[in-house]
């Protein structure tokens, strides 16, 4: 990226541009010298080349740039002023900072709002639930539309959850379970409808196994899935490889979503490239189709409005800014959102854990004893590197992978807050 790039964002990008259009017609007009008018030219084109790389569209005048073309910039690595960066995709997700990805400013490159006490207290009072402690703890911190969700239910007009999974290893780890425990407590408190997508179909596409493994693995994970205790007669967990086939409707939604997206487009928001194979292309359509009410007539009786709210770690939010830019264009409501932080590795918290690499993961299968000596070995500490030091400076709780699991799972408010007392 040039540096005119990353000072810019698309609508700035946008204004200039129309202002350096303007400033061409006017040296026309004005029968300038030719040299001058060739300069604005020149600046004009290039203006227009940083705003196609920037927002993956053609520039038009009077047309600024819509949601989508906002998320384009997101994508990249951003410089972080504290030195660090940030590298947050569907596929990556990385930082130099200990603590973490500076999720305060991702909610700033990804446009989203962030989850304030406000909307915590809101969600009480409509739910009429204590709140979960994720949402508590600013593990769930950020959101788009929660607030029209909770106006119209606090109206009788419900909403249905949607969230899934990518199949990618028979095993899942705990942090895997994240959406999926708190998805539970949303259908608990708000006794709705819930559809999980598992995504056979993304990870045969993009990882190096074979179609009846990845169908196999959804069928395994689903067994892990259905564990955690969704309501049986409210919930719909399938197999894209299964539903895509058996559902017309399904179908004919992943079908509009396709004509209404254009390949530069999910360049701009995917960062695909043109040796990309066009299932990996196209595949976005697949994961935005269950936002919509109509893609389950079995469910919803045909009804195209019900409003869906999705709940994901952070990382899923492009798949859903397409999504809610074209939902508009299809006469559907776009979805609303509710993201996650991501859940660190046991070596801390500059990555997410991952199966992919076992050292990094604690998995559901573990035993106790395993899950110990993973701990013991493999967790970051926020301890100092002697006892002696440790008592005097106290440990850094902020980075303390144990510690920051225990934000994830101790229930107890005190109790967690005893603990992080007793190691700073
Ligand atoms: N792409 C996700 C993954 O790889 C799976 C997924 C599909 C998903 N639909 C979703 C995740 C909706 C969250 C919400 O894990």
């Amino acid at each position: 990226m040039t540096d005119c790039q990353e000072a810019n964002s698309p609508m700035e990008l946008y204004e200039k541009l129309t202002a350096q259009g303007d400033k061409v017609r006017a040296l026309k007009t004005d029968k300038a010298e030719k040299a001058e008018v060739v300069a604005a030219v020149q600046m004009l084109l290039k203006l227009k080349v940083d705003y196609k790389q920037t927002t993956g569209q053609d520039y038009k005048a009077g047309c600024p740039p819509s949601e989508t073309a906002a998320a384009v910039t997101d994508n990249g690595p951003a410089a972080d002023g504290d030195g660090g960066e940030d590298n947050v995709d569907p596929w990556n997700v990385s930082t130099t900072n200990a603590k973490g990805v500076d999720y305060d400013k991702l909610i700033v490159r990804f446009g989203s709002s962030k989850v304030e006490k406000e909307l915590v207290d809101r969600i009480e009072k409509v739910s009429g639930q204590k709140p979960h402690r994720f949402l508590r703890r600013g593990i769930f911190f950020s959101h788009r539309d929660m607030h029209q969700v909770l106006d119209a239910y606090e109206k009788h007009k419900s909403f249905y959850l949607y969230t899934g999974r990518g199949p990618s290893s028979e095993a899942m780890h705990v942090g895997h379970l994240i959406p999926f425990i708190f998805t539970k407590w949303l259908q608990d408190v708000f006794d709705i409808p819930l559809v999980i997508q598992l995504t056979d179909d993304e990870k045969y596409l993009w990882k190096d196994l074979s179609l009846e493994d990845c169908h196999r693995f959804a069928v395994e994970n689903a067994k892990d899935i259905i564990a955690c205790g969704f309501d049986v007669n409210k919930t719909f967990i399938f197999s894209d490889l299964d539903y895509m086939g058996a559902s017309p409707d399904f179908y004919r939604n992943v079908v509009k979503i396709q004509k209404h997206v254009t390949f530069n487009q999910v360049k701009g928001i995917f960062g695909f490239t043109d040796s990309d194979c066009i299932g990996k292309i196209s595949f976005p359509a697949i994961q935005a189709a269950p936002s919509f009410s109509s893609s389950f007539p079995q469910i919803f009786g045909g009804r195209k409005d019900i409003q869906c709210l999705i709940p994901c770690a952070i990382d899923q939010d492009p798949y859903f800014r397409m999504t809610r830019d074209v939902a508009p264009r299809i006469g559907y409501p776009k979805p609303a959102l509710l993201h996650s932080t991501f859940f660190p590795a046991l070596q801390g918290a500059q990555t997410k854990m991952s199966a992919s690499d076992a050292n990094t993961s604690i998995f559901l299968t573990d035993t106790p004893k395993q899950i110990k000596s993973k701990i013991n070995k493999h967790a970051f500490s926020g301890g100092k590197d002697t006892v002696e030091e440790h008592r005097k400076y106290g440990g850094n709780a902020d980075v303390d992978v144990s510690f920051m699991y225990l934000t994830f799972f101790l229930e107890d408010d005190e109790q967690l807050e005893k603990i992080r007392q007793v190691s700073v």
